[in-house]
């Protein structure tokens, strides 16, 4: 289905399969198994900002001539005014830093966005977005972390659930365009209380990726949201 969301709001929950769950030496055929997902969710880690390590734009460059699909690059990363406009160059559609690891964000959006990809920020669950609502307008999206980045498999934060529905209520005034993304620890028991809170974009890496088919994954996973009005 591959959604874009240059047209406003999109018209079906979206969800973005996590590949930090895949095998990661077949990351090709991997992204081949979640045919109809909107996003391919890529996380890059750089073993400071968060305690783990994972890829970076080589092997992101390697995936963009893989797969039509859009690549939503999640950085967790120090210094992303750095390395991000890179990722945007290269053809990512969706660029994420988080607020945590710049004190420029806005300047970091704006290069991102020169290079042609959408800029967005996230936030860690106990970040709290009030201090961040003004430069919302500056971002494309809005990605709230529903689990302490860095691994995969965790549990659901709900707490975090807020954060979604004051941006989207915003949304919904139109005093904002952001889209509302979540990631960590969605599945088919807590999509829908993501939903219910105004969340558009679901990540979501072992929820996909450790079963047996995982683009039936992805269906079964935007049909539960969908059932639910945010
Ligand atoms: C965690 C990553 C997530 C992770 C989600 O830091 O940002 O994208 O892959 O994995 P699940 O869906 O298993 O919580
Ligand atoms: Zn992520």
């Amino acid at each position: 289905m591959t959604e874009t969301i240059d047209s406003g709001r999109p018209l079906s929950p979206m969800i973005a399969p996590s590949i930090l769950s895949a095998d990661f030496a077949r990351l090709g055929d991997e992204i081949a198994a979640i045919e109809g997902a909107d996003w391919v969710h890529v996380d890059v880690m750089d073993a400071h900002f968060v305690p783990n390590l994972t890829l970076g734009l080589p092997v992101v460059e390697s995936l963009l001539a893989a797969t039509d699909i859009p690549l939503d690059c999640h950085l967790m990363i120090d210094n992303p005014g750095r390395w991000a406009p890179g990722y945007a160059e290269a053809g990512a559609y969706n660029v994420t830093i988080h607020a945590e690891a710049t004190d420029d964000p806005i300047a970091v959006a704006k290069n991102i966005r020169a290079a042609g990809a959408r800029a967005g920020l996230s936030v860690k669950p106990g970040t709290p977005i009030e201090p961040y609502l003004e430069i919302l307008r500056h971002f494309d999206t809005l990605l709230v972390m529903s689990v302490e980045p860095g691994f995969g498999g965790q549990s659901f934060i709900p707490d975090v659930l807020g954060k979604a529905r004051i941006v989207r209520d915003l949304v919904d005034a139109g005093e904002l365009q952001v889209l509302v993304e979540i990631d960590g620890g969605i599945n088919a028991d807590t999509i829908e209380q993501a939903a219910a809170a105004g969340v558009e974009c679901f990540v979501a890496g072992s929820a996909v990726y450790n079963t047996d088919d995982p683009a039936e994954a992805v269906r079964k996973l935007r049909a539960r949201a969908a059932a639910i009005a945010g």
